[in-house]
Order: structure tokens, then C-alpha cells, then sequence
């Protein structure tokens, strides 16, 4: 049976869009069996032909003209951020039934609503998971996961640009300008930063979060917002001293009958799972009725991970648009095998019961030499001589550099073997 074509008009090529076009193009044949049609690239609309792009398409792809090349497609992908002429284009595709992906922050904080019922209007679907939180899945686990649920709370760090600042000025003291301009030289930060640095950004995300958390209509204009550009390089060495990390949180919560959204730079014990978000890093909690805690963490900006999200909302629309729902897993396009342990790499400890006396130590060390698996550290302690294995008074542990399954089990049969060696006690592997 052929395969149905759905054709795609992109809006922007700047880095996220640029990366967008490379997986419509690089990944075809995935995409095609993951959906159950043919997506096809009619045309990327941008303001400039010759800019210069992280990505280049085929040249004969770009077009100036953004209407023409909506009214041709099936589904429009918007990544050209700002709310006009973002908006009408949105509006135009919708009201013609033609399925939306959008990554737009702002413009959907200010005019979901108004988004979302053309949408359900013309029956066209409109998805927007790479509006808040880059890589992270939080808009579809709020939409369709939790959606049985009740949630209470949302609490998360949705800036990417001004966490790495805070991250940076937490661990080398640097001052506010400095980490702004490395943020900015790296990419993380918005066009005009004011937007991240103020928190408008995260307002935003916070907005668009409350709406599909609480299931109820807030804009941007809802957030209690304040921004970090107060923060001082003393603040953060202060905060630090007192066992505190700053960072810019949104919080969206249950407040008696309605909902408080908040976006503020606050102090959070380092002990605390947040603390642990470093660099351009986003994490999201959410807490809900019969779930409890949930906890996402992701790369929260950049264009391939952005990127990630858009495609993810691409292939999920155009599955449901050809079968008429969500259809099942698929579980066997790709047909690959489970393999065996033989090649994992990974780092191991190992803990060996031993008789402490001369040459132990060598003759373990030359058992891993010679089997080819390099020792990271080597630590031996002294104990009472054991009663459950006789003669064993000392306790060597190791930590072995990254080697192969096959190879770790050799060493291990090796030195099981060595008369000094009571007991391999233990064998675990080593992440990170
Ligand atoms: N400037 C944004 C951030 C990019 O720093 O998180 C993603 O929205």
C-alpha cells in the first residue's frame, strides 16, 4: 500500500530551525516508518535568502514567502519566534485545518488561548512541547500522561541562560557581566537577553505550564515575576556560605481556589535535587494527587535539543492526523537484536577478601596487568582476621578503569585462583 505524503512547511531557519531541517532530511527514512507517511520538505520560509545557517538545505527550498507556502502544506512547523507575524501565520494554518508544531515562548503565553480554539475549531492539532524547556517532555507528560490526575504543584528552573550564570558565579565567584557574556557568546541566551536575565522567559514557560497543569487559561501577564539581574556576585558567595545555592525558580501551585505563579531567584539548600542543576540544565518537578513527586531534567536550550522536541511533537501529530488517533507502539520497524554483556565498557569496584602479607598486593596488581584491564585506585585495609573466612585480614578495594565484561570476568577467575585471594566479595560497576 503506498504511503501517504504529508507535506511540511518550516518557518525559520535560525538554531533551531536550521536543525529541524537537518533531521526532516537526514532521518527520512525513520521518519517514514515511524509515521506511516511520506513528510515531505515543501519549503523553509525565512525574512533573509542568503543568511547564513547552521543547516543548509537544498538552496531551492528557501522561500521568502511564508503564506504561500502554509496554504501548499499539511502541517506547518513555526520557529520564528515573536508574535507577529508569528501569530497570523499560526492562525492562517490552523483555520485551514492544517496541524501546528511551535516552539513559540511568548506567543503562546499571550495568545494560547486564541491558539488553541482555532485549533479546535477546524479539528487541526497544535503542540508546542519545545516552548518550555527545550529537550525536556513536560508539556505532553501534563497533556496526556497526568491527565487522570490532579496536579498541585510545579516547581522547576525553566531558564537556561540564567542558570548557567548562577551555576557559573556559584563555583568560580565570577561577577554578573562576565557570566552574561559567556552565556551570550554560548548561545543560551535570547536574542535580547533582558528576556531571560528579567525572567520573563521563565514567566512565559511558567505560564504556559499553569495553563496545562491546572487545566485554565493564564497568560504571562499572571506571573509574579523578578528577574536576577539583582544578583550580586556577594549574594551568591553569601547564599553559598550559609549551605544555600541561588537559583531562578518558577513555581506554579494551588493557592485556595485559584493558582499562584511565581518566577523568582531563590534560595534553595544544596542538599536539595535542584541544587544539582547545573550549566544551561532545566529541571521540572511536579507534584500531583495520586503520582507524588515526578522530577524531568534535560538540556532546557540549544538547537538540537530543541530541535528534539519539535520533532517529537511532528511525529506525533502526523501519526494521529494519518491514522486517525495515536495508534499503538511500534515495536519492530528497526528489527534490532538484543546483544550480549561481552561489550560493555564500563568502570568496575571490586573487593577482595585477602591474607595480608608479601606480595599480595603485586600479585593482584598482575593479574589485572596482564589480562589488560587498568587500576584506577587501589585501597587496602587492615581488619581482625574474619571468622566466617578464616585467615582473610585485610580488605582490597579496587577501582578499575573503563574495560570490558569479557575482560573483568577473566581478572575475576584469575584472581579467585590466587591462593592470598579468600573471597571476590563483591563486583559492581561504576557510572559516571
Ligand atoms: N533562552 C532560553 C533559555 C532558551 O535560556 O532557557 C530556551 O527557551
Amino acid at each position: 500500500m503506498t504511503k501517504p505524503t504529508l507535506k511540511v512547511a518550516l518557518l525559520g531557519a535560525g538554531t533551531v530551525g536550521s536543525q529541524v531541517a537537518r533531521i526532516l532530511t537526514e532521518d527520512r527514512k525513520d521518519l517514514i516508518e515511524r509515521i506511516g507517511g511520506v513528510p515531505e520538505l515543501i519549503g523553509i520560509a525565512v525574512r533573509s535568502l542568503d543568511a547564513p545557517r547552521d543547516y543548509q538545505a537544498d538552496a531551492s527550498l528557501y522561500t521568502t514567502d511564508a503564506d504561500s507556502l502554509i496554504d501548499r502544506a499539511d502541517v506547518v512547523i513555526e520557529l520564528t519566534g515573536g508574535m507577529e507575524p508569528a501569530r497570523t501565520r499560526i492562525l492562517r494554518a490552523l483555520n485551514a485545518g492544517k496541524h501546528v508544531v511551535s516552539g513559540n515562548k511568548a506567543l503562546i503565553a499571550a495568545h494560547g488561548a486564541e491558539l488553541m480554539a482555532a485549533a479546535r475549531e477546524s479539528g487541526a492539532q497544535f503542540s508546542f512541547e519545545a516552548a518550555v524547556a527545550g529537550a525536556i517532555p513536560i508539556l505532553r507528560p501534563l497533556r496526556d500522561s497526568l491527565a487522570g490526575d490532579h496536579v498541585t504543584r510545579v516547581l522547576g528552573i525553566m531558564n537556561g541562560t540564567t542558570n548557567f550564570m548562577l551555576d557559573a558565579m556559584d563555583s568560580h565567584g565570577a561577577a554578573f557581566d562576565e557570566v552574561l557574556a559567556e552565556a551570550q557568546k554560548l548561545g543560551y541566551a535570547e536574542a535580547d537577553p533582558t528576556a531571560d536575565i528579567e525572567g520573563h522567559d521563565a514567566a512565559a514557560k511558567a505560564a504556559i505550564v499553569a495553563s496545562l497543569a491546572f487545566h485554565s487559561e493564564f497568560h504571562i501577564d499572571d506571573v509574579h515575576c523578578t528577574g536576577i539581574s539583582e544578583i550580586t556576585a556577594d549574594d551568591v558567595a553569601a547564599a553559598k556560605n550559609d549551605g544555600y545555592v541561588i537559583k531562578l525558580l518558577s513555581v506554579c501551585e494551588r493557592d485556595g481556589e485559584g493558582v499562584n505563579i511565581r518566577v523568582n531567584p531563590t534560595l534553595i539548600p544544596r542538599t536539595h535535587p535542584l541544587a544539582s542543576v547545573r550549566d544551561a540544565y532545566n529541571a521540572v518537578f511536579v507534584e500531583s494527587r495520586d503520582a507524588g513527586e515526578l522530577m524531568f531534567y534535560g538540556p532546557g536550550a540549544g538547537g538540537a535539543p530543541t530541535a528534539s522536541a519539535v520533532m517529537g511533537d511532528f511525529v506525533s501529530l502526523a501519526r494521529r492526523g494519518i491514522l486517525g488517533g495515536p495508534g499503538v507502539p511500534d515495536y519492530s520497524y528497526r528489527g534490532l537484536q538484543a546483544t550480549s554483556l561481552s561489550n560493555v565498557v564500563s568502570r568496575y569496584t571490586v573487593g577482595l577478601l585477602v591474607k595480608d602479607q608479601l606480595g599480595v598486593l603485586a600479585s593482584i596488581a598482575n593479574k589485572f596487568a596482564e589480562n589488560g584491564v587498568s587500576i584506577e585506585t587501589m585501597h587496602q585495609t587492615k581488619h581482625r582476621e574474619r571468622e566466617d573466612v578464616e585467615g582473610a585480614d585485610a580488605t582490597i578495594r579496587i577501582v578499575t578503569h573503563k574495560t570490558s565484561d569479557q575482560k573483568l570476568k577473566s581478572t575475576i577467575d584469575e584472581l579467585s585462583s590466587l591462593s592470598a585471594v579468600f573471597d571476590v566479595a563483591s563486583v559492581i560497576q561504576v557510572e559516571g
